[in-house]
């Protein structure tokens, strides 16, 4: 029915309309990508089907000249035997209309040279832009092909979960920043929830609990898209860089992650009530960076961190989440990638995305569980500079020798996030990932906020004069002073950006200034005293912190009254 609408506006509907589809001939063209690093790479192979008949059903395949071997492939079912390749449609695009193409992608490892094949064919009938296979093709299968359909279901996810979709608001921060002098402004904004402990999943001190959410959510939803988005955050030896957001599994206790923490939130967000849903997750936060530069030889690693490398519980905890979530037809993983304050600099970029690779395949889990990745959870990193590039210099002096860039690559997140994504693709996530944004507190707007660049007498006037992250050191994360709300959570703000999100919620504190007991397991991490003078890891700098905070994730007022007066865009 569809067909014949759509075609009474051409001429070609008629022959369709007499014509059964599958008499039609095929016409395709094949279009192949690879982005390769000499002993794997991954391939983009863009299949058009260049006829007015949709191709139904469609099955690629070609073959390889050398020792190429399949890892995993997405967008289709990808297998090899052989020296042949053969992809499936997915249930989602198993029908390629006229003039449309599908662009499935996979991941192979090789050696020797990678000579990229020269033939392709669908449904058996060979593509245009090939050259003619030395063997005729093979035929279609005569039986219906058995093969069980793609998992995961990834066909019932959209392609961006925030377009087109309301954002949850929390009632139980919003309910604080609203008894806030003048926080009515901003407290029906979305917050994330975060499930920091197993208590979390049922409800702290008879606060809500993730099923309270989810009632919630779809209370708010009114039968509309809406996402929701849940902070998963309870490894074992959580923080291990730090001290402030330490957790209650100790170094061995995966198992208990698994069993107490992660199956009962995949029970809850699985429950059929909750299938119309856009359940986002961020997955575990600071967790598998600190394994690149907060281990091994590196001079800022940290004992817990050696551990946390040696026990591979970071990446068994972040596999067995994804296992567990991803193949959830209503659930969206986000992997947090750090920062481009942490991860900007050549030495932790590309090992950060190969070992997010690595984590994404353990404990049963597929690199298609991830949806995509988010940056700058609960720090606060400018989103775009202004007054300055990474391809500036002063007096023939690159910036990137400024004490602030300090040779990073990036100066701002948006870059960072745009590039990183590209670099994860690579990696061998698919090719359609989004990248995500916390924007909760990278405003750095209000009266210190510069209005033009700084003076060109050296690549430290110019920069520190025209940055407007006013930190004193890009390694500074606890309670900055100075620091404003950012971008309000807005969806597909830029190419390859799935959303800006206001993950840590403001008002709730980075860390404690001083010792302060808990029940938490959280310690005190002096980068929250405002008289700390630093250590390595910020470059031996004065903290930035503000005084009088609570123990992390507790309600600071104070910060919350600076984050509105210093917001940008202002309230
Ligand atoms: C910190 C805290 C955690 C809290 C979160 C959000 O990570 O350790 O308990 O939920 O911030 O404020």
């Amino acid at each position: 029915m569809a067909a014949c609408s759509l075609l009474a506006t051409g001429a070609g509907a008629v022959t369709l309309m007499q014509t059964p589809a599958a008499a039609a001939a095929i016409a395709c063209s094949v279009d192949y990508q690879t982005s390769d690093w000499g002993s794997g790479f991954t391939t983009t192979v863009n299949v058009k089907n260049t006829g007015t008949t949709a191709i139904e059903n469609w099955t690629l395949t070609y073959a390889y000249s050398g020792n190429q071997k399949l890892s995993s492939g997405w967008n289709g079912t990808w297998s090899q035997s052989g020296s042949t390749v053969t992809v499936k449609g997915a249930d989602w695009n198993r029908s390629i209309a006229g003039g449309a193409t599908v662009s499935p992608g996979a991941q192979f490892s090789y050696s020797g040279t990678n000579t990229a094949p020269t033939s392709f064919a669908v449904n058996g009938v060979t593509c245009n832009g090939g050259t003619t296979p030395t063997d005729p093709p093979t035929d279609p299968p005569t039986d219906p092909p058995t093969d069980p359909p793609t998992d995961p279901p990834a066909g019932d996810k959209v392609d961006n979960p925030f377009v087109g979709a309301k954002m949850y608001v929390n009632p139980e921060w919003s309910a604080k920043a609203a008894a806030e002098p003048g926080g009515s402004r901003i407290a029906n904004t979305s917050t994330s929830v975060w499930l920091d402990r197993i208590a979390a999943i049922e409800g702290v001190n008879g606060g809500m609990g993730l099923r309270d959410h989810l009632d919630e959510a779809l209370e708010q939803s009114g039968g509309e898209p809406l996402a929701i988005n849940i902070v998963v955050y309870d490894l074992p030896g959580r923080d291990c860089s730090a001290l402030a957001s330490n957790g209650e599994l100790g170094p061995e206790e995966l198992p208990r992650y698994k069993s107490e923490f992660i199956d009962p939130i995949a029970a809850a967000v699985s429950d059929p009530k909750y299938a119309g849903l856009r359940i986002t997750t961020v997955i575990e936060i600071d967790s598998l960076p600190n394994l690149i530069t907060n281990a091994g030889s590196r001079p800022t690693a940290t004992p817990q961190c050696d551990v946390m490398k040696a026990n591979g519980n970071y990446v068994k905890g972040v596999g067995y989440a994804l296992a567990k979530l991803g193949p959830i037809p209503n659930v969206y993983n986000y992997i947090d990638a750090g920062h481009h304050g942490w991860l900007g600099w050549d030495d932790n970029f590309g090992p950060s995305a190969d070992l997010f690779a690595q984590a994404a395949q353990a404990e049963g889990s597929k690199l298609e569980y991830v949806h995509g990745f988010i940056t700058n959870t609960a720090n606060y990193g400018i989103l775009k500079e202004s007054y300055y590039t990474i391809d500036d210099a002063v007096n023939g002096t690159s910036v990137r020798q400024s004490k602030w860039i300090d040779w990073n690559r990036y100066v701002d997140e948006l870059s960072y996030a745009q590039a990183f994504r590209q670099r994860l693709v690579q990696a061998g996530f698919a090719s359609n990932i989004g990248m995500l944004i916390d924007t909760s507190r990278n405003g750095w707007g209000g009266t210190a906020r510069p209005t033009g660049p700084g003076p060109q007498t050296s690549v430290d006037t110019y920069v520190n004069g025209g940055k407007l992250d006013r930190r004193i050191h890009l390694g500074n994360w606890c309670n900055q002073a100075g620091a404003g709300l950012g971008e309000r959570p807005k969806a597909a703000p830029e190419a390859g950006i799935d959303a800006y999100l206001w993950v840590k919620p403001p008002g709730e504190s980075d860390g404690s200034s001083s010792e302060i007991p808990n029940d938490e397991g959280k310690g005190f991490d002096r980068m929250c005293d405002p008289t700390y003078t630093g250590n390595v890891r910020n470059g031996n700098n004065m903290s930035g912190a503000l005084g009088g905070a609570p123990v992390s994730g507790h309600w600071f007022s104070a910060q919350f009254q600076e984050l509105m007066k210093n917001a940008h865009p202002a309230l």
